[in-house]
């Protein structure tokens, strides 16, 4: 083939690429990660037992820790979610016929391609709604899926869930099921959990569908090494929210003057994870005219990941009219569990 004739035919692939795919920026690129720049930040250091929001988490370092977490031989959590939806794809295809597919948090829309290809399979328009706060990991993770679906459309909104779910247009197909996957409804707290589903059934027409993926409840001996493993990178995912506080805010947190501390709360159900500060000093955050003092052993906490009884979570969804059709697990473990719930009137 001549060099022309190849490039031609390289610049219609790139067109039908960016014909298929629109971006919607819902915030500017400041209010991109913690849009409140920094109060909670302040109110969370500022208050009796320290917190910080899982938000800090995810810079570019953080998101990708968290992709070399979901590989760890601990992390069972993405390994189990993929095995059901490798299985199950296909049923819950079936189960909802032709629909648009909302992702909250896609990322990098590895999991997503299991169900894309589930509707292929049976011959359904492709349409995807990815939503996530990062627009470039959007357009990133979006050209290479069209590249990989000739037919697929997308159409990505970059914003926070809240903002998103109250921008979706109505669907072009004859349904829609809005997916949150990867188990993140564990980092909601129980009053954020009912902010949350509200909100998806304030975006659902009556009959659309939901699917969540949520991590089940087991004993101590596998949840705490799946927050604390081996290899340590769980512990740099944490400290590497101080150096994105350095960054951010003009901090002078010490990390190594802090460690990593992650334990199983029974009574509650839910990992907490921690960063224990190893000597008494005082950090400052120049940019939010805020100096903290910490004893030698205080702990920040920085995330909550909740693990879930499948009865008492259908029931919470059932009382939101997101009715569970469907539960599948992962026998014999039943370590996760992915349901898919549809909007009752
Ligand atoms: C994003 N979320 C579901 C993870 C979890 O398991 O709660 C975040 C995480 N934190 C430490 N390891 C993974």
């Amino acid at each position: 083939m001549s060099i022309s004739k190849a490039a031609n035919r390289n610049v219609t692939s790139q067109n039908s690429v960016f014909q298929r795919l629109q971006i919607q920026r819902l915030l500017a690129a400041t209010q991109i990660i913690a849009p409140s720049t920094g109060s909670d930040v302040v109110k969370g250091l500022t208050q009796t037992s320290k917190s910080l929001p899982p938000c800090y988490f995810y810079d570019d370092r953080g998101s990708e820790l968290f992709e070399q977490i979901c590989d760890l031989p601990e992390y069972y959590l993405t390994r189990t979610e993929t095995t059901i939806l490798q299985q199950y794809a296909g049923e819950i295809a079936e189960i909802t016929g032709a629909c648009e597919l909302v992702e909250l948090g896609s990322g990098s829309s590895t999991k997503t391609r299991i169900l894309l290809d589930a509707y292929q399979q049976l011959g359904y328009p492709l349409h995807y709604l990815p939503i996530d706060v990062c627009a470039g990991m959007l357009e990133s993770s979006a050209k290479q899926l069209l590249r990989d679906y000739p037919s697929l459309q997308v159409c990505a909104l970059a914003g926070t869930y809240e903002l998103a779910l109250a921008k979706l247009l109505p669907t072009q197909l004859p349904s829609r099921m809005v997916c949150f996957i990867g188990s993140s409804l564990g980092n909601l707290t129980p009053s954020e959990c009912n902010v949350f589903f509200s909100q998806i059934t304030e975006a659902l027409q009556v009959g659309e569908y939901f699917l969540l993926g949520v991590d089940l409840r087991k004993s101590k001996q596998i949840l705490e090494p799946a927050y604390s493993d081996s290899q340590g990178v769980t512990a740099a995912f944490n400290l590497n929210m101080l150096e994105h506080l350095n960054q951010r805010f003009e901090g002078n947190f010490d990390t190594t003057q802090f460690e990593h501390w992650a334990f199983y709360n029974e009574s509650e159900h839910q990992i907490e994870m921690h960063l224990r500060s190893l000597r008494s000093q005082i950090v400052e955050l120049r940019a939010l005219n805020l100096k903290v003092n910490f004893a030698l052993g205080e702990t920040i906490l920085t995330e909550i990941s909740r693990k879930f009884d499948l009865n008492i979570l259908k029931q919470q969804l059932a009382a939101q009219g997101l009715s569970p059709l469907h539960v599948w697990t992962d026998p014999p473990n039943q370590w996760f569990g992915l349901l898919l719930c549809q909007l009752q009137a």
